[in-house]
């Protein structure tokens, strides 16, 4: 399919019936289904491991993303670069994404500000996000926060309730739902250590699952 052939134009029209990363990635370059591609520099698509036995979903790319047009390469990729060598899941195995595959802000002065992403806008990127999970065809889908948990639950729903759970899902065995790196990056610096040791705590369940050392 050439790039200029494809460009959707509205929330619910369909993306390109393949399952080839590539096909896909160039196809979403030209994705105008929201406002979203208006202001950001580039669509972020996921990159990873092409069969990886876990697929990371965030929300939406930062202002470092953006920018580079790669997944999690800014503060909270470090962090889940750092959580996820602790968990002992090795990069080999996962392929990160996002719910959202522009990056939504406000400017103040020269700062541009992440905002959260609402429900028209997670729906419309639904089906990339549906698409590559099909393609990398997944063991299970870690989502990082509650914009991940909505696009992949298909409904709003409290991370707390939801937490550190095995959740059997269509699209992967099961879906497990964890804080947001950028939560743990926001909560005051004393709280910090015990948001970030929780997270390894919940990231080393998947690390365990994957090596067959925890049932689900
Ligand atoms: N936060 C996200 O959810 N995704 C990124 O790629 C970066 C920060």
């Amino acid at each position: 399919m050439s790039r200029a052939a494809f460009a959707r134009t509205s929330p619910d029209a369909p993306v390109p019936q393949t399952d080839s990363l590539p096909s896909l990635r160039d196809a979403a370059r030209n994705c105008q289904a929201c406002d979203l591609f208006r202001r950001a520099t580039q669509t972020v698509f996921g990159e990873g491991s092409e069969h990886a036995r876990v697929v990371v979903v965030g929300e939406q790319p930062g202002d470092q993303e953006d920018r580079q047009g790669r997944p999690f390469v800014g503060p909270a990729g470090k962090l889940l670069t750092r959580a996820l060598a602790a968990a002992e899941i090795h990069p080999s195995e996962i392929f990160v994404t996002n719910a959202v595959k522009h990056f939504k802000f406000e400017e103040r002065g020269k700062r541009r500000i992440h905002q959260k992403p609402n429900t028209t806008e997670i729906n419309a990127c639904r089906p990339w996000l549906a698409a590559e999970i099909a393609s990398v065809k997944p063991e299970l889908i870690l989502c990082l926060g509650s914009t991940a948990a909505q696009s992949v639950l298909s409904r709003k729903v409290g991370i707390g309730e939801h937490r550190a759970k095995f959740m059997p899902h269509p699209w992967a065995k099961y879906v497990f739902i964890t804080t947001h790196p950028s939560a743990i990056l926001r909560v005051p610096p004393e709280d910090r250590e015990r948001e970030y040791d929780r997270f390894v705590r919940d990231l080393k369940i998947v690390g365990a699952w994957l090596r067959g050392e925890h049932a689900a």
